[in-house]
């Protein structure tokens, strides 16, 4: 019995301490202040805790939302940016005097970096599904003008047509396809970028079939949702997608010989 009492009294002197610690204003939580090591760890346990236990149930939205991304932004922008900055914005009272900093957001490479590690795999590689040889037929060779404003997007795009046997004619701008489309050069097909600064794929594909109506197009998007009834009559391909996909979508095209599509227009001659 006496040991158990002796625990008892320790156990509520501890608190007592502990009590007069907290209620003696000797921690010091201000967020500009480095904090006593474990204290620190105490601090960062708890958040990490509190984070890793509230996080599991988060579903990660889709990316590929583009209203959603807007709305995201433009949260960003009201709520986070005096503490993780943005893209050239100066830095603020906030984004350098907080402890610990607030990471840079707006730089490629700054705040927590997340490691994906795979097992090694044994034995042979399997062929990919869809081989080279299996492409579908193109019914013909045609003249593809392809349009992308990312580079490297467009160029991997324009291999996959020469590929196919097409003979591809490459823009990075609405403005320069249409260039092309007006300097009277042979074109077949105009597969073009749906999200590109400056034209969107389905405002060049109207002033393309204005030049030359008719003219097919494919348009290549990775929005699930254009804006209602935009580009509703064109025809599109969603990325990522394969080679195979690709050749379908343009094959099905090219063995149409399809009529304009899309409200016709009244041209002034
Ligand atoms: C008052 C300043 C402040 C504001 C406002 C703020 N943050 Fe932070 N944020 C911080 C600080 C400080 C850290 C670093 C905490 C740490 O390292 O322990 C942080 C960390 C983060 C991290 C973790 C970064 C990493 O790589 O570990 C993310 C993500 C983040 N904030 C997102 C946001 C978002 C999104 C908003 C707006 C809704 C926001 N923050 C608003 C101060 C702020």
């Amino acid at each position: 019995m006496g040991v158990f009492k002796t625990l008892a009294v320790i156990g509520l002197v501890s608190a007592a301490i502990g009590a007069g610690v907290l209620y003696s204003g000797l921690i010091e939580v201000g967020a500009d202040v480095p904090h006593a090591a474990p204290v620190h760890a105490l601090l960062e346990t708890a958040r990490e805790r509190s984070i890793a236990v509230r996080a599991r149930d988060i579903r990660v939205p889709g990316l590929a939302d583009e209203a959603l991304v807007r709305n995201g932004a433009g949260n960003y922008d009201a709520m986070c940016v005096g503490c993780h900055l943005a893209p050239g914005l100066a830095e603020t009272e906030l984004s350098k005097g907080l402890y610990p900093a607030p990471p840079n957001l707006s730089k490629v490479g700054s705040g927590t970096t997340a490691e994906l590690w795979f097992p090694v795999a044994e034995g042979q590689a399997q062929a990919p599904d869809v081989a080279d040889g299996n492409l579908p037929q193109q019914p013909r060779r045609a003249a593809i003008l392809i349009v992308d404003d990312e580079n490297l997007v467009r160029s991997a795009t324009a291999a996959m047509l020469r590929e196919m046997g097409h003979s591809v004619i490459e823009a990075a701008t609405g403005s320069a396809a249409l260039d092309r489309l007006n300097s009277g050069e042979h074109i077949d097909l105009l597969v073009t970028d749906y999200l590109m600064p400056g034209m969107r794929g389905s405002e060049l594909a109207e002033d393309a079939q204005d030049i030359r109506p008719g003219l097919p197009v494919l348009l290549l998007t990775g929005y699930a949702n254009l804006a209602k009834g935009e580009a509703a009559g064109l025809p599109r391909l969603s990325k990522p997608f394969r080679e195979a996909d690709l050749a379908r979508a343009v094959a099905s095209l090219l063995s149409e010989g399809r009529p304009q599509r899309g409200k016709p227009r009244l041209r002034s001659v």
